[in-house]
């Protein structure tokens, strides 16, 4: 396999990237849902902000370890986002698996926040008993100590959906094993998982004849 070219994105960042931009200054294109599963196996999912890209696939969301989901990605640490981007009409479901950590030694993560981003991290711990007299800061100042629960969770995106709005219900599928080129993913995906139906056009009718195609080819693959 040949891995994407330095500098390039994969194809389906350059989709999302266009997406994002019709989005404008809108803040909640930067809102996504992280869906996560508990020790006990049920699900759960909440919004996140999306703080930026650490790769080329991979980004970055804040979060603090104080709370549930932390415990649920050291659990379980593959994930899936599902990030909507409302003006394009386009759904991203990213799969991959989360690593949480400190925030980097420069603490650019950390100043990044504006003062009163940085405040919730004062806030006291979630999920306990709300008390009126706890100290509930409205800013935290850049030079402020990097709080220890301040932790920086980095998805690592393994596998792309991108729905986008054509005609019908067939979305387009990108898949991406970590950098290799939309083909070889493709090529790559299509042994190990056959009933995806993976197109690379725009074409309505283009998708119903590799639909069609791909049903026959993997009937014909799960009887080898
Ligand atoms: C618009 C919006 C943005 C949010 N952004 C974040 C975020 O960036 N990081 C975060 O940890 N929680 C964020 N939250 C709060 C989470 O949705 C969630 O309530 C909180 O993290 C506790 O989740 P948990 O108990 O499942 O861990 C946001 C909530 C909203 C409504």
């Amino acid at each position: 396999m040949t891995a994407v070219m330095d500098g390039a994105l994969p194809p389906w960042r350059q989709r999302l990237r266009g997406a994002l931009k019709r989005e404008g200054r809108q803040v909640s294109a930067r809102w996504l849902q992280l869906a996560t599963v508990t020790a006990d196996g049920t699900p759960r999912v909440r919004t996140l902000v999306f703080r930026g890209w650490s790769g080329a696939a991979q980004l970055e969301l804040y979060t603090d370890g104080r709370s549930s989901k932390t415990a649920e990605l050291t659990h379980q640490s593959q994930v899936e986002l599902c990030w909507l981007l409302s003006k394009a009409k386009q759904q991203y479901r990213l799969r991959g698996t989360a690593a949480q950590g400190a925030p980097a030694a420069d603490q650019s993560q950390w100043r990044s926040l504006s003062p009163s981003g940085r405040a919730l991290w004062g806030w006291p711990h979630p999920g306990q008993p709300f008390q009126s007299v706890a100290p509930f800061p409205q800013e935290l100042p850049e030079d402020a100590p990097i709080p220890e629960h301040f932790i920086v969770v980095q998805i690592s995106i393994q596998q792309v959906f991108v729905k986008v709005p054509l005609h019908l219900l067939y979305a387009w599928q990108y898949v991406l094993q970590h950098d290799f080129l939309m083909l070889q993913s493709f090529l790559h995906a299509f042994f190990v998982s056959p009933s995806f139906i993976f197109i690379f056009s725009p074409s309505v009718y283009h998708v119903g004849a590799f639909a069609g195609l791909f049903q026959v080819a993997s009937r014909l693959f799960s009887m080898i």
